[in-house]
């Protein structure tokens, strides 16, 4: 596996590559992220990684500077899912003069995660939109573990026009149903025990929808009060339709349930496809 910091050397290196997938992400790899790197490689020709914690996506208050930096396993991951090309910049490389000009996404952008993560999906699109142009990739996969990302850059790539597919890739899973994360690992043991409920919830509201249950704000008060009552801070369960993670109207089939929590420090996310018959 080739590593590039800087982006001259990275353009150099991808030059006569074939047909280009590239994987963004944060770092501190875990199966969820190498999963998606595997995926990749069925749809192309070299595979390209990413690290890069982004600073534009972190709030005030949020976790950037205790944002779990391993950099040296995240390599040995990479080499072993066959990773052709990390792209590893630092903050010098990335933005070498402050950042001013920003893609700014339309309202769903202050929806769900972005009602209680204010200017997270301004960050994450300005910084896709960068690394795309950097590496100039064929197609690109994003986890569905981050619902609301891959919707928002799914719909940047369409109304921009930028000639790349996105590609969505299931969400990986511990035994227990808890979605990987990295923030997982800020869990204390009991809390890891508990943490499992977010998806069972989850689960819950999905046989509901499909034993008919329409009643979509009960059903979400209920999951929050069941989170609430085993020492959860909710912020929103929200059952949305899948499209455009709007408010289900009639007739909508293709839904999602989509939860974010705080169980002790870390704030987990989590979220599940429901066709209603
Ligand atoms: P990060 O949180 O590191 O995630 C990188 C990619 O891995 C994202 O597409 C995310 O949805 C996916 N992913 C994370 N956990 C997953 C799981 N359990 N199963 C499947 N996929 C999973 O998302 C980001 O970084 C950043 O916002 C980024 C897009 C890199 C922009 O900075």
């Amino acid at each position: 596996m080739q590593i590039h910091a800087t982006v001259s050397e990275l353009r150099h290196a991808l030059k006569q590559r074939g047909r280009i997938v590239f994987v963004p992400t944060m770092g501190n790899l875990h199966a969820g992220h190498l999963s998606l790197m595997r995926q990749a490689r069925a749809h192309g020709d070299t595979v390209v990684a990413s690290i890069f914690v982004n600073r534009l996506q972190f709030g005030p208050h949020e976790d950037f500077d205790s944002y779990p930096r391993t950099f040296e396993a995240d390599c040995a991951h990479l080499r072993e899912a066959a990773v052709d090309i990390l792209f590893a910049p630092t903050e010098a490389d990335l933005y070498p003069e402050p950042q001013q000009y920003h893609v700014d996404p339309p309202p769903i952008q202050g929806q769900l995660e972005g009602e209680f993560r204010p200017g997270h999906f301004r960050g994450v699109a300005t910084v896709v939109l960068k690394l795309f142009n950097i590496v100039q990739p064929h197609a690109a996969l994003f986890g569905k573990k981050d619902y609301q990302q891959l919707m928002i850059l799914r719909n940047m790539v369409r109304q921009l026009a930028l000639p790349i597919e996105i590609i969505g890739g299931e969400i990986v899973r511990a035994e227990d149903g808890l979605a990987l994360s990295s923030r997982n690992a800020y869990l204390k043991a009991e809390e890891r025990a508990e943490a499992a409920r977010l998806n069972r919830v989850l689960h819950q509201i999905k046989a509901a929808i499909q034993a008919g249950r329409r009643d979509f704000s009960q059903l979400e008060r209920d999951a929050m009060a069941e989170l609430d009552a085993h020492g959860w801070k909710t912020d929103y369960v929200a059952i949305r339709r899948q499209a455009d993670l709007q408010e289900p109207q009639p007739g909508d089939r293709a839904l999602v349930i989509l939860a974010a929590s705080r169980l002790g420090t870390p704030r987990l996310i989590d979220n599940l496809e429901v066709i209603a018959d």
